[in-house]
């Protein structure tokens, strides 16, 4: 059994700002603030769950330097765990597909990992798609001396986001009237609530998913171009019984509001977070000038430049 003290790693996840929206929001709307994540070491809130995943693996015996970690992800996950993997001598295979940006499986790649592609329809992202990498994942995991890194199970990763709640209500200086978040395996909407609720705070819990793959609305997934989120099953780590609403929002919205944070508030960010700051706009307008809503800013838009999107 070994414990993990790396003290780049301590320092440079997490601790990001936490800023208020000033030229999006209007007089007669709420305030929205964004945790903008980007800043964490491979650019996206992932590495807060890498860590604790790894760091958590290492100190129960379950994984040690030089044995193998595995994991199906779309990329920011994979970058993440790869970035950890690299830090601890661990061996990182990433289950992806070409339907996520090639940046991403670039910096995967980069970090020494080894990439298998399960080949997409036309590049989208379908619920037939997330099984087979799925699949494809926990067979590697059958395998000896390999520990499956379960972003869709393990109790890790709420606790690698919880800090990111206690962060927000450090920072906020008020009252939260609601957070909102677009779920994909909902590990950082429900650890970021679990972190607010620890801090006292209690705001009203809205989730969000793209309109064109309305799973948790209606029960129907369908193909769409946000990375991330919107997966066609429920999110392991969702209570709907916590959220005071699930909400859709147009990809074309999130693509646009991704361009108008750029340009009108010199924030670069990808889809997610643009889903997430058109709800949160929409929210802050319904709610009133009195209302605050925070939302969370995923990852660097940067990553995106290869996939069309931006
Ligand atoms: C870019 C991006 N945004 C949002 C999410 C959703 O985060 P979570 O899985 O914690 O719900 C992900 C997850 O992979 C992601 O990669």
């Amino acid at each position: 059994m070994e414990e993990l003290h790396d003290s780049y790693l301590e320092n440079a996840i997490g601790g990001t700002p936490l800023v208020p929206l000033t030229n999006l929001t209007n007089p007669s709307s709420g305030q929205v603030w964004l945790k903008i994540e980007s800043g964490n070491p491979t650019g996206s809130y992932k590495d807060r769950m890498a860590y604790a995943v790894i760091r958590n693996a290492f100190a129960r015996g379950d994984l040690k330097t030089g044995s193998r970690l595995v994991e199906y992800t779309g990329g920011s996950t994979g970058t993440s765990l790869a970035h950890i993997a690299a830090r601890t001598g661990v061996k990182f295979i990433a289950v992806s597909s070409d339907a996520f940006a090639q940046s991403k499986i670039d910096s995967i790649l980069a970090y020494g990992a080894e990439v298998i592609l399960i080949p997409s329809e036309n590049r989208k992202i379908t619920p037939a798609l997330i099984s087979a990498m799925r699949e494809r994942a926990y067979a590697i995991s059958e395998e000896p001396d390999t520990y499956y890194a379960d972003q869709f199970g393990s109790p890790d990763v709420i606790e690698g986001y919880e800090p990111m709640g206690q962060e927000i209500a450090d920072q906020i200086g008020a009252e939260i009237d609601v957070f909102c978040a677009g779920v994909g395996t909902s590990g950082a909407f429900t650890g970021t609530a679990k972190g607010l609720h620890r801090a006292g705070f209690q705001p009203d819990l809205v989730a969000l998913e793209p309109l064109q793959s309305p799973f948790l609305t209606t029960g129907e997934g369908g193909p769409h171009r946000v990375e991330g989120i919107g997966l066609g099953f429920v999110p392991p780590f969702l209570d709907r019984d916590q959220c005071s609403e699930i909400r859709t929002v147009d990809e074309n919205e999130a693509m646009l509001m991704c361009r108008r944070l750029a340009s009108e508030e010199g924030i670069l960010c990808g889809p997610s977070t643009g889903l997430n700051v058109a709800a949160a706009l929409a929210i802050a307008a319904e709610r009133g000038p009195d209302s605050v809503v925070v939302t969370l800013g995923c990852d660097h838009g940067s990553k995106y430049f290869s996939s069309d999107e931006l």
